[in-house]
């Protein structure tokens, strides 16, 4: 098949995500080759940088060897099996890396995708009201601009219209609080939220009662834009939740394994959530699979004879993927031994830098800010110049995706300083050329 007719193909049969089908008539769709490194590889022979580490997940890049390795030794053996009354190594040794993150979270639950590991989250939650007969407790909070996903449930605890209008009459609706953002770990909010936290108490007195879970993506909300919030704030709801028996459910699907510099970004608080989300890094993107870390009193709620509604009765047909799990703990290894958090730590100013120098020789950004390995800035007339500002980057050699206004780098953690130094570059001209 030639380029063409893939083209023609794609147009016709697919429907891709996130995307309105009638702008690929006259705005193509990139053909891919292949992916190595930080980089796709173009059909035509162009190589361009993965700026985005495809939607967040690539945290250790494209076609990583060790995790072929991992990959092609799990396939040898068995690639899935049911992971109801079965058991197998790499299932175990994963339950034994991620049980020791973070400490009381040493319950593994298995789904495949970061909505479906959210929705673990929320019915975990409702289940266990409805075992300690608190059938007032319904209240889900969440924060404002948060995203969790675009299920259901997930879009009824997140905040973003651009997913959720249309369906707001079929999602249930939970109470939103403003989180107290800041620019970087520098500004004196990031430690003292005191005068924010005043009016998200008061809010949150009508619920002390009847909330059942807070949910939120710790310290960075990815698809409202990279907005960096609080640690304060963040200690401070997580203390308020503890002290009024409201669940905590972090979010850390795009947070976690490295990105913010942490293995968690919940470390910067100093938090222990009763639920936490892994997906994406946790593979480093190479297949679905997430997990719901939850704690022992959750657990015993759920543990005993099977009566009463006492299982938890959620059955996904891919929980515990054998070829998921190994790759999963061959990327922990990887992050570990190549110390990639610290590596996050180090991008940090690299990036800033990079990021305020595109600001100051276009005058067209602002509010430059980041922590870890993201970066993010707004455009001061964005409007319209989205399309043209992805068009001139994938010409120039690198795949962007800015989100509304804001233009944003979530390069792979091991990115070479050559390769962000390029990125830097086709940005620049890239941006040059929309003005
Ligand atoms: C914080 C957060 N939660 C949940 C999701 C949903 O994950 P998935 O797209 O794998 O369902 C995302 C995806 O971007 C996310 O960033």
């Amino acid at each position: 098949m030639n380029e063409a007719e893939l083209l023609e193909l794609d147009q016709n049969l697919n429907w891709h995500p996130c995307s309105q089908m009638k702008e690929y008539e006259n705005f193509k769709p990139l053909v891919i080759k292949r992916a190595y490194d930080s980089y796709l590889e173009l059909s035509d022979g162009r190589k361009i940088i993965d700026a985005i580490s495809s939607w967040w997940c690539k945290s250790l890049g494209h076609n990583h060897p060790e995790l072929k390795k991992a990959a092609f030794a799990q396939i040898e053996k068995f690639e899935h099996v049911l992971f109801a009354r079965t058991t197998y190594d790499v299932v175990v040794e994963l339950a034994q890396a991620l049980s020791a993150l973070l400490p009381g979270l040493n319950k593994v639950s298995y789904a495949s995708d970061g909505s479906s590991a959210v929705e673990i989250a929320l019915k975990m939650s409702m289940h266990a009201r409805y075992l300690q007969n608190q059938p007032q407790r319904t209240q889900f909070i969440a924060l404002k601009n948060g995203y969790h996903g675009e299920t259901i449930g997930a879009l009824g605890v997140s905040d973003l219209g651009l997913y959720k209008t249309p369906y707001n009459p079929w999602l249930f609706s939970s109470v939103f609080i403003e989180p107290l953002y800041v620019q970087n770990k520098q500004d004196p909010r990031w430690n003292d939220a005191t005068e924010h936290w005043i009016a998200i108490e008061k809010q949150l007195a009508a619920y002390t009662d009847t909330a059942t879970a807070i949910i939120l993506e710790p310290i960075v909300q990815g698809a409202a834009g990279m907005k960096i919030y609080s640690q304060d704030f963040l200690k401070r709801l997580s203390l308020w939740a503890k002290t009024h028996d409201v669940h905590l459910i972090a979010d850390e699907i795009m947070t976690g394994i490295g990105r913010t510099g942490n293995m968690l970004a919940c470390e910067y608080a100093g938090i222990q959530p009763d639920f936490l989300c892994l997906s994406k890094g946790l593979t480093s993107g190479w297949v679905p699979f997430s997990v719901v870390l939850s704690t022992d009193p959750i657990y015993q709620l759920f543990y005993g004879e099977d009566e009463g509604n006492r299982t938890f009765a959620h059955s996904h047909t891919y929980s515990g993927n054998a070829l998921g799990a190994s790759l999963a703990l061959a990327t922990l290894k990887i992050v570990k031994r190549d110390q990639l958090c610290l590596r996050a730590q180090a991008l940090e100013p690299i990036l800033e830098a990079h990021m305020n120098e595109i600001a100051e020789k276009t005058g067209a950004l602002q509010n430059v800010r980041a922590i870890g390995a993201i970066v993010a800035a707004d455009l001061i007339q964005g409007d319209g110049k989205n399309r043209k500002l992805v068009q001139k980057a994938g010409e120039l050699g690198a795949l962007l995706r800015p989100i509304g206004n804001t233009l944003y780098w979530l390069p792979p953690l091991n990115i070479g300083l050559d390769t962000l130094e390029d990125l830097k570059d086709i940005s620049l001209e890239a941006l040059k050329g929309t003005l």
